[in-house]
C-alpha cells in the first residue's frame, strides 16, 4: 500500500515475464464502491496478477472475489498480515489471525463466488503468540475452507506498540517455522516471505518451500528481477536497462494521453540503476524532470540519452 501500483507492475513485468505479481491491498469497500477503473484496472501485460484484498465482511469479500475474476485477475489473495492501526480498526489484516473461524467463513464465501484461486497472506504469529500449533491450526482451518496456497511472512505482527515500518523489521524472522509448516503440510503450497533478496537465499528457500515472495528488495532494486529470471527461471534473453526504459517510455506516452502524470510512472524507476555507476545521474535526472506533465518526443529522447550515458558508465566500470 502507498508504494506499488499498476504502473509499477507494468515496469516490473518488463524485467520478468515469469514472476507472479501481487497488487497492493485494496479494501473491500473501496473495490465495491470506489472508482473501479482507477482502483482495480490493470494492463494485460501485468499478468499473471493477483488482487490482494483487505476485509472481514463475507458478503463484501465474495463480491470482490467475483469482481476480480470478471476483471481477469488470476488469483485473489486475502491480507491477514497487515498490523497497522487503521487496518485493525476496520477489522482486517493481521488482527484476523485471532479469529480463525471468521477467516474460514470469509474464505469459504470467496471460494464459492469465483473460480480463480483464493490464497492467503499471513504472519507466523501475533503479539505473544508465536507457536507452531497455533499457526498450523490456523492454516488448516483456512485450508478446509478452500485455500491451498499460503504466503507466510516469516515474522509475527505486533498489534500494539510498533509502527507498520517497525513491524516489518523488529519482530525476528523465523524461517524455520515456515519450513516446519511445509513439512507438516506437504500438500499445501507454502510461499515464504520476509527479508529475502539474494539468489542464493531464494535457491535455499525454494529447496524447502514452494516459492518465495519478495517485497522491498525488488522495489529498491527492480533490475534484480533479471537475475531472478536468469538464475531461477533459466531465461536466456534478458533486457538491458536501456531496453526497459525504451519500452516504458512507450507506455508513458500512451498513459499520458489518458491523463496519467509522468511522475506517477517514473517514480517507480528510481532504483533502476541501484548499485551501478550511473545511479546518481539517473536519480538526479528523475527528480529534476519527472514532474513533467507530458512526455513529448524531446523529453523521451532526453531520457534515452541519460540512459545511454548510464549504460556506458556501467560498461566502463565493469
Ligand atoms: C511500503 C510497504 C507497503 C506494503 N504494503 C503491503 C500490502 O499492501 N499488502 C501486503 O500483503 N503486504 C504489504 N507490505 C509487506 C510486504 O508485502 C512484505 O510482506 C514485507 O515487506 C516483508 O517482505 P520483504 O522483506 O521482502 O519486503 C508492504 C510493505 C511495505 C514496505
Amino acid at each position: 500500500m502507498d508504494c506499488t501500483d499498476r504502473h509499477d507492475r507494468f515496469f516490473l513485468r518488463l524485467m520478468s515475464k515469469n514472476v507472479m505479481l501481487y497488487s497492493e491491498m485494496v479494501a473491500t469497500k473501496s473495490a465495491i464502491h470506489g472508482d473501479r477503473k482507477k482502483i482495480l484496472s490493470f494492463s494485460p501485460e501485468e499478468k499473471p496478477l493477483a488482487l490482494q484484498v483487505g476485509g472481514s465482511n463475507k458478503e463484501e469479500l465474495s463480491e470482490v472475489a467475483k469482481i476480480a475474476e470478471d476483471m481477469g485477475y488470476d488469483e485473489i489473495n486475502i491480507n491477514l498480515g497487515c498490523p497497522s492501526k487503521k487496518v485493525q480498526k476496520n477489522k482486517f489484516g493481521a488482527c484476523l489471525m485471532k479469529e480463525p473461524e471468521l477467516v474460514a467463513e470469509c474464505i469459504n464465501s470467496m471460494v464459492n463466488s469465483c473460480k480463480i484461486p483464493v490464497t492467503a497472506k499471513t504472519r507466523i504469529g501475533f503479539d505473544d503468540v508465536e507457536s507452531f500449533e497455533y499457526l498450523n491450526n490456523f492454516i488448516n482451518k483456512i485450508h478446509k475452507a478452500g485455500t491451498k496456497t499460503f504466503i507466510l511472512h516469516a515474522r509475527k505482527a505486533m498489534l500494539t506498540g510498533l509502527s507498520p515500518k517497525q513491524n516489518l523489521n523488529i519482530p525476528k524472522l523465523n524461517y524455520n517455522m515456515v519450513y516446519e509448516i511445509k513439512k507438516e503440510n506437504p500438500n499445501l503450497e507454502i510461499i515464504i516471505n520476509g527479508g529475502i533478496s539474494k539468489i542464493e537465499e531464494i535457491k535455499n528457500h525454494i529447496s524447502k518451500c514452494d516459492g518465495v515472495m519478495i517485497g522491498r528488495s525488488i522495489y529498491q532494486n527492480p533490475y534484480s528481477l533479471v537475475d531472478i529470471e536468469k538464475n531461477i527461471f533459466n531465461t536466456e534473453i534478458i533486457p538491458t536497462r536501456e531496453q526497459v526504459v525504451e519500452k516504458l517510455l512507450d507506455y508513458v506516452d500512451k498513459e499520458v494521453k489518458l491523463g496519467t502524470k509522468v511522475n506517477h510512472i517514473m517514480r517507480h524507476t528510481v532504483g533502476l540503476y541501484h548499485g551501478q555507476a550511473g545511479s546518481k545521474n539517473w536519480k538526479r535526472y528523475l527528480s529534476d524532470n519527472m514532474m513533467a506533465r507530458d512526455s513529448d518526443f524531446q523529453k523521451a529522447k532526453h531520457i534515452m540519452s541519460i540512459v545511454q550515458n548510464n549504460e556506458k558508465a556501467i560498461q566502463a566500470n565493469s
